[in-house]
């Protein structure tokens, strides 16, 4: 038998089918949704293809995330987070926020959500591939409006949103506490 064992392969044997999946997660992220310069396009078929995190409601019209707030990632990110505690390279995170319809049901007064109107997407990156305000602390960070998800809006990581993920820092920049799904 051949002695010598080439180290990719070896370390597929060492880890088994998880590390081939992860593999394919990067792959298809920055195959699919990330072009050569680091720009992010938003997945439009989350919310029916990929599983659900969690939600959040922040209910206080005046407050700056008013709104219903549903939180999407890949299958092969859930399954990677669940094995290590940490979001395999290629995550996507898309927190699609909608309106909150309220009205009576035979359930009582309820409230659920409307049309979207904000997108936030954060981009899972262990290699530093992109030297791009848009890619700091481990991820790439972009932001789309209803009226053209075509756009990153976003100025820069530092400038709309490390201030208000600041308290996430210790959890990998995301706020892994409202995410049911992940727990094993
Ligand atoms: C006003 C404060 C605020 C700003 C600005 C903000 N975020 Fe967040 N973000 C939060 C909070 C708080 C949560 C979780 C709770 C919630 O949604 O109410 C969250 C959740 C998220 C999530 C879901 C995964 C997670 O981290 O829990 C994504 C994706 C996200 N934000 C991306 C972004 C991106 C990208 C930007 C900048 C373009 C940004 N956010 C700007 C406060 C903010």
């Amino acid at each position: 038998m051949n002695k010598i064992i080439p180290g990719t392969l070896l370390a597929a044997l060492m880890t088994g089918p998880l590390s081939a999946t992860a593999a394919d997660l990067a792959e298809q992220t920055y195959g699919r949704y990330v072009d050569q310069q680091g720009g992010i396009s938003l997945p439009q078929d989350a919310r029916s293809s990929w599983p659900h995190l969690g939600s959040w409601i922040v209910e206080d019209p005046d407050a700056p995330g008013h709104g219903f707030h549903d939180v999407y990632t890949q299958p092969e990110a859930v399954q990677g987070y669940r094995e290590k505690g940490v979001f395999p390279d290629g995550t996507i995170l898309i927190k699609e926020i909608r309106s909150i319809e309220s009205g009576t049901k035979t359930t009582g007064q309820a409230q659920w959500a409307g049309e979207p109107q904000i997108w936030f997407v954060m981009v899972k990156d262990d290699k530093g591939r992109f030297d791009s305000p848009h890619w700091d602390k481990g991820w790439g960070w972009a932001l789309y409006e209803a009226k053209d998800p075509s756009k990153n809006v976003s100025t820069s990581f530092a400038e709309t949103c490390q201030a208000c993920h600041l308290p996430a820092e210790s959890t990998g920049w995301v706020f892994t506490e409202g995410y049911p799904t992940l727990k094993k």
